[in-house]
């Protein structure tokens, strides 16, 4: 969204007031606000209660080195106890944790929290098994199956920190981050159904392990019962060794700081970064805000999350948030569009789902397919929609509310990052309104600002950088191995704040409105990818000399990467072919949500005097608007050639 767009959005005055009936029985409170003003750290020790404590904490927060913070001094606890045992020790065993839905038709399972318990307490003696100790690396790849829930808690009672990468990623993606996080076991499974056939995943696998000698098991599910190649040496199925382990485990409370996940996310460099997650306060963020931004009530109301565990969502608010919580949960394996279009809502109908949280992306698809769909569907169930991974433009925003939410339910716009581990800036459904493209103020307990330039903040009606200046209890602790780029990367833009990278405006009530990243790293689908990762993809091909990625707007994804290329000599003139075996290329190196929309082959790159390559120019072209300033280019008659060029390509799908 332009800047004028935003500003002019920013002062209709059309807002969503809560329903009063929503309001009347609310978890969110409006005095939370002002308690946490008054006593941030208070608010927080409060929350901290939602959760089970095997050893109280002793202080909230040790901020006396910063950025490297401490929450909940000398508690102990495990997550997976939270998620699981507990409810079951409260009588809550009988109770479906997860209302599991295959993508093949009549595929379904309901697993209770008892056979949670028993699930996780099986994996868990079988990765002990294994040989894993408290503190070793453990890397999931799997589709969303319940074994993948299992295995991700099976670590977190363990104290093996989890590393999960999404089954969408390639090869080469799973060896760089098997090989940062020194894992020396793979969970897996031979793959899962997506639109309508059965995928693959242990190939990958086998492939990523050429590079990654140190991996001693591969832990398969076998969930299609495809063909596999199988290593008797390190290849163990799941069935073997899970389902015959005893479903005794006394799970050790491990200290508040042990470490729970590492989670691959992308930098403005090609490498991407291991985001650092610890045991207590990250569970204390993911449920407390579950509790009160989803409004969940664990007795009645059947929750569904969207995302795959293999981002940040599905961990915080498919595993730790809403297990912690005790909550029923819907969890699909398949795509929206199998085997017909209004998949999804005919699962909200059966499930008689309450709470529908997904990604602006894809209501822009359903939006596209017709309303006509959803509408044959009851959606009455419905009480809540969320939204997360960019902004939700006003008119996906409308659609969402009406079409899906009968006018009725309030919508929470969630801004949060891999990094902050929870939501950080939304409406509190019931108490505060909500504007359609506006993610509202920062939770309570949350300290958010709009900075400008010089480090100050920026009064109402103004843009500038988004800074939270307060550390929150579910904060990155460090990048894995990389304590200078973590302080680099967030710490330093605005000493003593965490600038997260995105531009942001507060309109002229103060409430926040998010503008896309300022850095080069673009959202594909609410996903993050860094143009640097893309152009070192391509130009690893042997026909590449040099590449320049930008993320242009695309009506559907939100952004969607174009590239530039210049071949080499050797390479010919780069026509239909050559093009096409770039783009597979970077879905191979990366992941088919990497492959670039456009791939123009250029002779030159706009760069200026000191070799930068000027992206901003690129995406003026890629976006066919006028190119902006080119005075700085070493060479100004370069994007003549490039504007020409790009009249004349094609998409590329
Ligand atoms: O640019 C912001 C955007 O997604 C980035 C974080 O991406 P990731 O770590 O992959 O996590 C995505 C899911 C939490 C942010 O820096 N973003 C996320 N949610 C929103 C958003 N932008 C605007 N509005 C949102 N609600």
């Amino acid at each position: 969204m332009t800047d004028d767009a935003i500003s002019n959005l920013a002062n209709e005055t059309r807002h969503f007031d809560p329903p009063a009936d929503f309001a009347a029985h609310a978890n969110a409170t409006a005095s939370a606000y002002d308690e946490a003003k008054a006593d941030r750290l208070g608010y927080w020790a409060k929350e901290a209660e939602r959760i089970s404590w095997a050893t109280p904490f002793t202080e909230v927060l040790d901020w006396s080195n910063p950025p490297f913070a401490k929450w909940f001094i000398g508690g102990k606890l495990n997550a997976s106890y939270n998620c699981v045992d507990r409810h079951v020790e409260a009588g809550n065993g009988d109770k479906v944790a997860f209302h599991w839905v295959g993508e093949p038709a009549d595929d379904t399972r309901d697993i209770t929290f008892g056979e949670m318990k028993d699930q996780v307490s099986q994996a868990a003696n079988a990765l002990i098994d294994l040989g894993v100790k408290t503190g070793d690396r453990i890397a999931i790849y799997m589709p969303m199956i319940p074994e993948a829930v299992v295995a991700m808690l099976a670590c977190a009672r363990l104290g093996a920190p989890h590393t999960v990468v999404f089954g969408g990623f390639s090869a080469d993606a799973l060896s760089s981050r098997i090989i940062d996080c020194d894992a020396r076991i793979v969970i897996t499974s031979d793959g899962g159904y997506r639109r309508g056939a059965p995928a693959a995943l242990k190939p990958a696998v086998d492939e990523a392990l050429l590079k990654c000698p140190d991996v001693r098991n591969v832990l398969v599910v076998r969930r299609t019962g495809q063909d596999v190649e199988w290593n008797d040496d390190k290849d163990v199925w799941w069935h073997d060794i899970v389902d015959k382990a005893s479903t005794d485990h006394t799970p050790e409370a491990f200290d508040a700081e042990h470490p729970l996940y590492v989670m691959y996310t992308s930098g403005t460099t090609g490498k991407p970064k291991g985001i650092l997650h610890t045991t207590g306060g990250y569970l204390v963020g993911a449920t407390s805000t579950h509790y009160n931004v989803f409004d969940v009530k664990p007795e009645t109301d059947v929750y569904w999350c969207s995302a795959d565990i293999g981002w940040v969502t599905g961990h915080s608010y498919i595993v730790y948030g809403p297990m912690a919580n005790g909550v029923t949960q819907v969890m699909y394996e398949g795509t929206p569009d199998t085997p017909h279009k209004g998949r999804w809502w005919e699962i909200i109908q059966d499930k008689k789902v309450t709470q529908f949280y997904t990604a602006p992306t894809a209501i822009r698809t359903f939006m596209k397919w017709g309303d006509e769909i959803p509408a044959k569907f009851d959606l009455s169930s419905l009480r809540l929609l969320g939204s997360v991974g960019e902004s939700i433009n006003p008119e996906a925003y409308m659609w969402y509310r009406k079409a899906i939410g009968g006018d009725r339910c309030p919508i929470v716009d969630t801004w949060w990052q891999t990094e902050t581990g929870q939501i950080m800036i939304s409406p509190l459904p019931g108490v505060t309104s909500g504007k359609p493209g506006s993610a509202m103020t920062a939770l309570p307990g949350i300290s958010a600002d709009v900075l400008d330039d010089a480090g100050d903040p920026v009064p109402n009606g103004s843009g500038g950088y988004l800074v939270l200046t307060e550390p929150w209890p579910a904060m990155l602790r460090t990048l894995w191995g990389d304590d200078e780029r973590f302080k680099e990367t967030y710490w330093s833009r605005f000493p003593g704040k965490y600038f997260a990278g995105d531009g942001a405006k507060k309109d002229n009530d103060g409430d926040i409105w998010l503008m896309g990243r300022v850095d080069d790293v673009m959202n594909v689908s609410g996903h993050r990818l860094s143009t640097i990762e893309i152009e070192s993809a391509l130009v690893s091909h042997p026909k590449v000399a040099e590449a320049a990625v930008v993320g242009a707007t695309d009506d559907m994804t939100g952004q969607a990467p174009v590239a530039f290329v210049i071949l080499r000599e050797s390479a010919g003139d780069g026509g239909a072919d050559v093009i096409k075996e770039l783009r597979d290329h970077v879905a191979k190196e990366i992941g088919a949500i990497a492959k670039p929309k456009k791939v123009l082959i250029v002779a030159e790159l706009p760069k200026t005097r000191s070799g930068k390559i000027m992206r901003r120019l690129l995406r003026d072209v890629a976006e066919n608007r006028e190119v902006g300033d080119a005075t700085t280019l070493a060479d100004s008659t370069v994007m003549d050639l490039i504007s020409t060029g790009m009249s004349t390509a094609k998409d590329e799908d």
